[in-house]
């Protein structure tokens, strides 16, 4: 046999929706894509003349080779500054984007087989990040009754002497469950009675609606918390592939997680040197592009949801999507819009949902997006 058992699970497989959009794209029809969520595609982007000469210092600046196996301290400092300096730069270790943080907290944390538990409805790469890293992936349930709020005691319940560590997104994907105070204290306490983990993925933390702060884990009594983030989201530029941990708690639990990232990041020295001096300045010179991003995206947010007025669902409260609960069979709505309408959206079931869903991004082209979303109503 020439391939292991995790290539033969790797292999890519086509289900109907992606058959039929394939074939759509084939045919030269333009698809609405409702899935990707990228907001550089509808004019978001960094401003071409700041990331000019923010680049053109980093490659001066990155052409001697000298690697430090945790990222540059410069990106690292600004990160840290970015935190209101509650974490030093001396906890912050860069990464080639977040998916490959939760990859490096896995293998830190769990044996082969052992469980992390991720919140249900789940981010779909999380099953192949699992299945590279080996570990199994548990789930606890967010509440659709109660505005997807994470069920604590359905949480705790689920942790066994396998379980590794605790999975918490927030803003979520693709509830747009925003954690409040009390859950993070819950939470927090939780964690600190079972002695767990928290591996928290902020990648959405400037996208908020309904609160000017985020609630963070890092801030509670949990003794460990890896908090993740990068630039993918927050400054439309995920092609930089930076991504950090912030690692926080008590004092012999951060060393040695260090140590243990530190060798990990040192074997591959993956994040690119012209990116990582590149990170510090356009942290820095990036708060008016966030503030302009964070408008546009309310706007279609609004907008959205103006079209979808008075249908009954959990109006997301940050990140970049709407789950809306239908009648019909899910797959068949889903293709439905495609077939009919051009409009790409995903069933819940891709997202271990429970009922019968659609799931899409509300970031679009603000010109058409009333008009995308009264198509969408239609056939809910
Ligand atoms: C919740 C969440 N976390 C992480 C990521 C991936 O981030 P990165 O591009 O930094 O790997 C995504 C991408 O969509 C996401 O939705």
């Amino acid at each position: 046999m020439i391939f292991s058992d995790l290539a033969k699970e790797l292999t890519a497989t086509n289900n109907r929706l992606y058959g039929l959009n394939h074939s759509l794209r084939a045919e030269g029809k333009d698809v609405v894509d409702l899935v990707s969520g990228n907001l550089s595609n509808y004019g978001a982007l960094y401003p071409s003349d700041t990331l000019q000469e923010i680049l053109t210092r980093a490659i001066h600046e990155a052409r001697v080779y000298k690697p430090d196996s945790f990222g540059q301290r410069v990106a690292r400092e600004a990160i840290a500054e970015s935190y209101a300096s509650t974490v030093s730069s001396d906890q912050i270790l860069l990464t080639p984007g977040t998916s490959l943080s939760y990859w490096y907290c896995f293998k830190m944390l769990a044996e082969a087989g052992e469980e992390i538990l991720c919140p249900r409805p789940s981010y779909p790469l999380f099953d192949y990040i699992a299945k590279i890293a080996g570990v199994k992936i548990a789930y606890y349930d967010l509440l659709e009754s109660r505005n997807w709020e994470i069920d604590l005691l359905m949480l705790e319940k689920q942790i066994n002497p396998r379980t590794r560590a605790i999975v918490l997104i927030s803003p979520h994907n693709p509830t747009g469950a925003v954690i409040n105070e009390e859950q993070i204290e819950r939470l927090g306490e939780l964690a600190m009675r079972h002695e767990l983990p928290m591996i928290s993925d902020e990648v959405f933390s400037h996208f908020l609606y309904e609160r000017n702060h985020l609630p963070r884990i890092a801030s509670s009594k949990a003794p460990l918390v890896f908090t993740l983030n990068g630039l993918s989201k927050n400054y439309a530029l995920p092609g930089m592939k930076v991504g950090w941990i912030a690692v926080t708690g008590r004092k012999s639990l951060v060393q040695n997680s260090l140590r243990t990232l530190e060798m990990i990041s040192d074997t591959f020295l993956p994040v690119n040197e012209i990116a990582q001096f590149a990170t510090a300045d356009i942290i820095k010179r990036g708060d008016s592009f966030i503030n302009k991003q964070v408008e546009f995206v309310r706007a279609c947010r609004l907008k959205a949801l103006s079209s979808l007025d008075n249908l009954s669902f959990v109006r997301p409260q940050g990140g970049f999507y709407i789950t809306l609960p239908i009648g019909g069979d899910e797959e068949e709505v889903a293709l439905k819009l495609l077939e009919k309408e051009h409009i790409l959206v995903h069933p819940g079931y891709f997202y271990e949902m429970e009922g019968s869903h659609l799931v899409m991004t509300f970031i679009f082209d603000s010109e058409r997006i009333a008009h995308v979303f009264d198509c969408i109503r239609n056939y809910i």
